[in-house]
Parts: structure tokens; sequence; C-alpha cells
């Protein structure tokens, strides 16, 4: 691969920088509401690493619109937006303080990282061909840290919050057949009063 490419398709690829800078920006929004409503702490952590960590990819995104000689601009980007909308969708329809709310919530963070990993991985590829590697090896960076988000969530989901929501609820009925046992005994007494 040479590396030449037309004024069109730096266009393009300057266009979807746009559009997951938009994504990342509007992550950072989302991501402190998604950490306040999370039961698990460790969960609330993660969240709160993860803003950390989309802060910084915002910045090496206005270092790539910079070694294309771009403007950083925010374009809007649907799929993002309609991510965040179902982790709201989430927060509202969960009860505070559960398991399952955190169920719902890691399974939400983990279709952002998930689109974000096929974004970056395209732009990855994209930037090869254009034969810029300071620009490939800038957005690598990001997509390792959204891997290795993606599998912190699943080390998280494996790690109780999902055994944790599966049993949720489940003590209450344990001690309504307790209370059964106890009738059982009462009715024992008096049959054994009886004879
Ligand atoms: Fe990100």
């Amino acid at each position: 691969m040479d590396g030449s490419y037309s004024p069109e398709f730096k266009d393009f690829f300057v266009d979807e920088l746009k559009d997951i800078y938009w994504a990342e920006k509007h992550l950072t929004k989302a991501l402190p509401k998604m950490q306040k409503a999370a039961t698990s702490e460790e969960l609330r952590n993660a969240f709160a690493d993860h803003l950390a960590v989309t802060q910084t990819q915002v910045t090496r995104l206005e270092q790539a619109f910079e070694l294309l000689g771009a403007r950083p601009v925010a374009k809007k980007c649907d799929a993002m937006a309609g991510l965040v909308e179902e982790a709201n969708g989430i927060i509202d329809e969960s009860e505070k303080g559960t398991s399952i709310r955190d169920v719902g919530l890691v399974l939400a963070a983990q279709k952002v990282e998930h689109y974000e990993i096929a974004t970056y991985g395209g732009l990855v590829t994209l930037a090869k061909t254009m034969g810029n590697d300071e620009l490939s090896s800038l957005l690598e960076e990001t997509l390792a840290e959204e891997k290795e988000t993606d599998e912190l969530l699943t080390s998280l989901a494996e790690g109780g919050i999902n055994s944790a929501a599966a049993t949720e609820g489940m003590e209450q009925e344990e001690e309504g057949e307790e209370t059964e046992e106890e009738f059982d005994s009462i009715n024992l007494k008096k049959k054994t009063a009886k004879k």
C-alpha cells in the first residue's frame, strides 16, 4: 500500500472521526449518571474509571483531527445516542439498589463498548490504508482500552453481579418456607397431643 488517497476518502474518514468524537463526548455526559445509578461499588468504580479513560479518548481524537489538518467537530452519532437512551431506560425501569439494575447496566455498557470496538477497529484499518502510522497507532491505543473495558465488564458480571441478580429476592421466599415448617411442627404437636 503506497498510502495515496483521494480528498473524498479523507473527507469520509474525517466525517467518521466527527461521528465517534460526538459519541465519546456524549458518553462522558452519560457515564456519571450510570455510575450514580449502579448498585455495586465495583461497578460504580468501573464507570468512574471509564469516564477518565473516555476523557483521554476525546483528547486522542482531537490529536487525530490535528494529524489530518482538520478541525475537531462533533457530528451527532445516532447509534451512541440510542445506546445511551437504552442505558437510561434500564435505570428508569429497574429498582434502585438492586443487582438486576447492575446486570442491565453492564449489558448496556457492553453494547456501547462493542459499538466502539467496531468503530475503532474500522478506523484503524482505514488509517493503515492511508499509510498513516501515527494515526493508526493513536486509534489503536483507544481500541485496546475499549477491549479492556469490555473484558472488565465481563469479569464483573461473572464475578458476582449476575449470580447476585439471579437469586435476588429469594431469601423472602425461603423465610416463607420456614413459616410453613413452623406450621407443620405446630400441627405435629397437636396430633401428638391428641394421641
Ligand atoms: Fe470510548
